[in-house]
């Protein structure tokens, strides 16, 4: 699927795994977090100032390890396995540092086997084993084989997934991670996982206030492989509510296996867009993405909370095509497709009927918004556009055109 040579030693490319596309691929390496006049590196360093002035013992920050990881168990993986291999390549004149640890995106943090977002619809696999992380949980084990205990690991993240304006394939996330001992809880006179439990939301709310100061938010249950209990932060944005974090009290057997015997740890993970489309009222995930200087320009560092000022929002073009669609038919798939051909001039994918007729077969009907952020589309351009993913479609998805 993609002949860039910084992968040649690792993947064929007719390896029949490799679903990564090159528009994805040219995402690795850009390191938006490490731009500190972008929304992105601002938000990043404005959280760093958080734990630095709240809390006495040091939280050890990490952003720059490699994004490329295994699915596999990395205890039982002989030493620098392949991906060792790729150390100091260079992409586009990028550095894709990649670090004598192997980090497993799955296994060590307990993804059961059969977990969907295993499957091929949901990660980007660069072949069977390796992966485009999905999340910075990713780094959790081997940090703590390391011997970390307190740490922050911030890195671009890659999911398959719908489109619209919160979605973005690649995006940001932070991973806090923070491990107790006895002589914490006892103090306490608390259970630990319960004292890790409140620890925790103690430190995320107190984070939300020193971001956003008074913001409506609400806690709510749920579950993860590697936490227990786990929870999501939402946070009220544009009439609705916005997840902005997982997080709990971290599974014994992650400590267990990583040697910790007699402690509780809690974990959270942020994305850093949803915090900053918050923060600096940005109407749309694409956009932290574009080198228009309308919106690079208008933020400055440490400059936490400036309002953005969209330039003049232009003219949406609406499309739908239908299809009868096939037992193998995803959306993500689909979506895929659909980001291949018109890259960031697609705003938002949305099903907008769906029926299934008497010999069985089912029809779905999507409406592709596509819409430029720095200039006006033209009635042929999108017409070309459309017209390509008919092809596409038909071409890729195996689905009967209406
Ligand atoms: N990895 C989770 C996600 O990406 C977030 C999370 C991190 C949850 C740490 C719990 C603990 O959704």
């Amino acid at each position: 699927m993609f002949t860039f040579n910084f992968f040649a030693d690792v993947v064929r490319d007719d390896d029949p795994t490799n679903n990564v596309p090159d528009s994805i691929f040219s995402k690795l390496g850009m390191q938006l977090h490490r731009r500190d006049k972008h929304p992105i590196g601002i938000i990043k360093n404005a959280i760093y100032d958080y734990f630095e002035s709240n809390y006495a013992k040091k939280f050890e920050t990490f952003e720059d390890l490699s994004p490329i990881v295994t699915t596999k168990q990395v205890s039982v993986l002989p030493p620098y396995s392949k991906l060792a291999s790729l150390t100091g390549k260079h992409h586009e004149d990028r550095r894709v540092s990649v670090s004598n640890r192997v980090f497993s995106n799955f296994d060590d943090v307990l993804v059961p086997a059969d977990h969907v977002s295993r499957s091929l619809n949901d990660t980007y696999y660069v072949d069977s084993q390796t992966v485009l992380r999905c999340h910075t949980s990713a780094h959790q084990a081997e940090l703590l084989r390391d011997g970390h205990r307190r740490f922050l690991v911030t890195g671009d993240v890659y999911r398959r997934d719908s489109i619209d304006s919160t979605h973005y394939p690649v995006f940001h996330q932070m991973e806090g991670f923070s491990v107790f001992s006895p002589e914490d809880w006892n103090e306490s006179g608390k259970d630990s996982t319960l004292y890790a439990a409140e620890d925790l939301k103690k430190c995320l709310e107190g984070l939300a206030r020193h971001l956003f100061g008074a913001v409506e938010m609400r806690w709510v249950d749920t579950y993860f492989p590697f936490t227990e209990p786990s929870f999501e932060l939402e946070i009220y944005f544009k009439e609705d509510w916005l997840e902005v974090l997982g997080c709990g009290v971290t599974e014994q057997r992650i400590l267990k296996q990583s040697g910790l015997e007699n402690n509780v740890a809690w974990a959270f993970g942020l994305g850093l867009e949803r915090l900053a489309m918050v923060l600096f009222d940005i109407p749309d995930i694409r956009l932290f993405w574009s080198d228009d200087e309308r919106f690079t320009s208008q933020f400055g560092k440490g400059e936490l909370g400036v309002k953005f000022k969209p330039f003049s929002k232009y003219p949406p073009c609406y499309k739908d095509i239908s299809f009868w669609i096939s037992e193998s038919f995803t959306e993500n798939n689909f979506c895929e497709v659909v980001r291949g051909i018109a890259g960031d001039l697609v705003e938002e994918v949305k099903l907008i009927d769906s029926f299934t007729n008497k010999k069985g077969m089912t029809s779905h009907c999507y409406r592709i918004v596509f819409r430029s952020m720095e200039r006006s589309l033209t009635d042929e351009e999108v017409n070309d556009l459309q017209s390509k993913v008919r092809d596409e479609v038909q071409r890729k998805l195996n689905v009967e055109l209406r």
